[in-house]
């Protein structure tokens, strides 16, 4: 057990404080909207915009400032609407424009903004652009809005380069060029092109200014429609090394770690990567060819430093948005989807005249160990103060295990990619103790958060999904050995005695919902005191009062380099201190006297006439 009483100055890096005239978006919690599954208003068992903007008061009630939506656009949804085929349209599936406009004006009347995701890294292969870019031939300007090449090999049979894609498998596909040739056959027949994720999702050539104007005319497409923002979908990839050279790395999702391939085929399965090229295409079969390990190159683990990644250019990219942006009223926003590491260096996506924030995914890979916590949100404030930023927090979205799950794991961190029922299954309980404390822990701290839908509810990941069911590209792609992503994407249950948890009219669901989730639905929670949602309104609505998201902090003393303790001071002019303390691990600890406890994150204890904070918990005090 641990005892400390006392609590002092110890320095945490300088902070940033936004004054009350600063942006929104430097102190605002934002909660992602996963449309297909947040709540289904035409009874189709997808969730819609209309299905949305019926559901807003929920968010409002639970105390955000924004949403971000995932993508809603016309497209194929080999990527779950990743891979966009119009960009200024509304795919049929989530309704129409006339519906978004809806939301907007909706959400703007409760006094939440609204942040639309762009994916400019990529388009869809039904994409207009992409279509003629087949029709029109090698060497054509259609083409060169892409990244086609000619194959290596005697008769171009062998990819371009050595690049594997994220989703697994390669990251080139060949097209039909001359079909009609005499002899011409599937394998050896036309160019290739680059998509560093599913072969439906072709790579865009951001050498062209054809491609920089078209993002520029979207941007304005939806910021006159009035949207506050956008989340800019693989930010750091746009740009790659000239000449495309040779990378034998692996580049996984969301951590950013990077793992030199072994050979057996680029992310472990290319052999089995999708045997149908793109539909309607005219596009052969993802190669299977294997990276080589004897590249000339240096896929030094943890640098994530690509030929494909992180490139010098992509900055003025974000300046020049910058200036798009700011020409609008209203401090609309860019956040970055950027799996850079260290900090430092994605802290320069957030330069004064670039992007405004980026997603921390440094803290959601962060195990949960007291050490390690408390060096990111050292070091998020560091890189980030550096260059006048707020930083962001961020433990969950639709891309990683949830965290009530990820934290009930053996092994906490960034996690698996993907649980199926025949895997180590989490510890529910823990995990969700935990979840509830690495949130009020979060919520807490300076910056802006991001919530992803469900975890107002502790909801835990489906990890008993029936394989059959999966959608997620890179289930098939890596050879169906990573369940991929869809367990965190299942249906909110909004009610617990309606058919699909009141998700949708008609009890229909694209992703069946756990037998066992009546009690996470919100209808189960709403007033019930101790619960998940009334835990993360009670947060949000102190968390604004208090003005937690831009005050200044330090480390409490005495628990400053504690082995299992997080704690830390917020400080603003006009109230008194704010003292947070986080058990982390096997634990307890006992409380200083004198102070009002204004929040925890699960019941504490009342020992030897004072107060006991158990493991797992998160507690924030008041000084008297
Ligand atoms: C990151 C998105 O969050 C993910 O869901 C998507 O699959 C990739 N980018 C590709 O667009």
């Amino acid at each position: 057990m641990t005892t400390r009483t006392t609590t002092s100055a110890a320095a945490l890096s300088p902070l940033h404080r936004p004054g009350p005239d600063a942006e929104w978006w430097r102190t605002a919690v934002i909660y992602q909207v996963y449309p297909r599954s947040f709540a289904d208003a035409d009874g189709d068992g997808t969730g819609d915009l209309p299905g949305i903007t019926a559901r807003l008061p929920h968010l409002a009630a639970l105390g955000v400032d924004a949403i971000w939506l995932s993508p809603f656009y016309r497209s194929p949804q080999a990527d779950a609407g990743y891979d966009v085929a119009d960009y200024r349209d509304v795919d049929p599936l989530f309704g129409t424009l006339d519906d978004a406009d809806h939301l907007v004006r909706e959400a703007h009347a409760l006094g939440l903004r609204v942040i639309i995701d762009l994916v400019p890294n990529h388009t869809s292969d039904q994409h207009a652009w992409f279509r003629a870019a087949l029709d029109a031939g090698p060497g054509s300007p259609e083409r060169a809005r892409y990244l086609f090449r000619e194959g290596l090999g005697e008769h171009g049979e062998e990819p371009p380069n050595n690049w594997s894609s994220i989703f697994g498998g390669n990251a080139w596909t060949r097209v039909r060029d001359r079909a009609d040739a005499p002899g011409s056959t599937w394998a050896d027949d036309g160019q290739w092109y680059l998509h560093l994720f599913d072969s439906a999702q072709p790579d865009l050539n951001w050498d062209n200014p054809e491609v920089h104007a078209e993002f520029e005319s979207v941007l304005r497409f939806w910021l006159d429609r009035g949207v506050d923002g956008f989340r800019v979908d693989v930010a750091h990839g746009l740009v790659k090394a000239a000449g495309l050279p040779d990378w034998s790395g692996h580049v996984r999702m969301v951590d950013g770690e990077t793992e030199p391939a072994d050979g057996d085929g680029a992310g472990g399965a290319a052999d089995d990567a999708p045997s149908d090229g793109p539909a309607g295409t005219g596009a052969a079969a993802d190669p299977t060819a294997a990276a080589d390990p004897t590249a000339a190159d240096d896929p030094a683990p943890g640098a994530n430093r690509g030929p494909m990644f992180d490139q010098e250019g992509v900055h003025d990219i974000y300046r020049r948005w910058h200036e798009v942006l700011a020409e609008y009223d209203g401090d609309r926003a860019l956040v970055a989807e950027a799996w850079v590491d260290p900090l430092s260096r994605l802290a320069r996506y957030v330069r004064p005249d670039e992007m405004h924030q980026a997603f921390n995914f440094a803290f959601l890979v962060t195990p949960w160990d007291a050490a390690r916590l408390r060096a990111c949100v050292a070091e998020s404030y560091a890189a980030y103060d550096a260059v006048g930023a707020p930083t962001t927090w961020v433990l969950s979205n639709h891309d990683v295990v949830r965290h009530a799950s990820r934290l009930g794991l053996a092994e906490t961190g960034k996690g698996p990619n993907g649980i199926g029922a025949e895997d180590t299954q989490p510890d529910a309980a823990l995990g969700l103790r935990r979840a509830r404390a690495a949130s009020t822990l979060m919520l807490a701290l300076p910056g802006s958060a991001y919530l992803y839908q469900g975890e107002e509810l502790g909801l835990p990941e489906h990890t008993a999904l029936d394989d059959d069911l999966r959608q997620d590209p890179a289930w098939p792609r890596t050879g169906f050995t990573e369940k991929g992503r869809d367990g965190c994407r299942v249906p909110l249950p909004w009610s617990a005695d309606e058919p699909a948890y009141g998700f949708s009219p008609t009890g229909r669901s694209w992703l069946p919902q756990p037998a066992d989730w009546a009690p996470y639905a919100v209808d189960a929670q709403t007033g019930v005191a101790g619960s998940t949602l009334e835990l993360y309104r009670e947060a949000l609505r102190l968390r604004a009062e208090l003005g937690l998201g831009a005050s200044a902090v330090r480390w409490a003393e005495g628990w400053a380099e504690s082995p299992d303790v997080v704690a830390f001071v917020s400080s603003a002019a006009d109230r008194a201190d704010v003292l947070v303390v986080t058990a982390v691990g096997d634990t307890t600890v006992t409380l200083p006297e004198g102070h009002e406890v204004l929040l925890a994150s699960g019941p504490l204890e009342a020992r030897d006439g004072g107060t006991v904070l158990p493991a797992d918990t998160t507690v924030w005090l008041r000084r008297g």
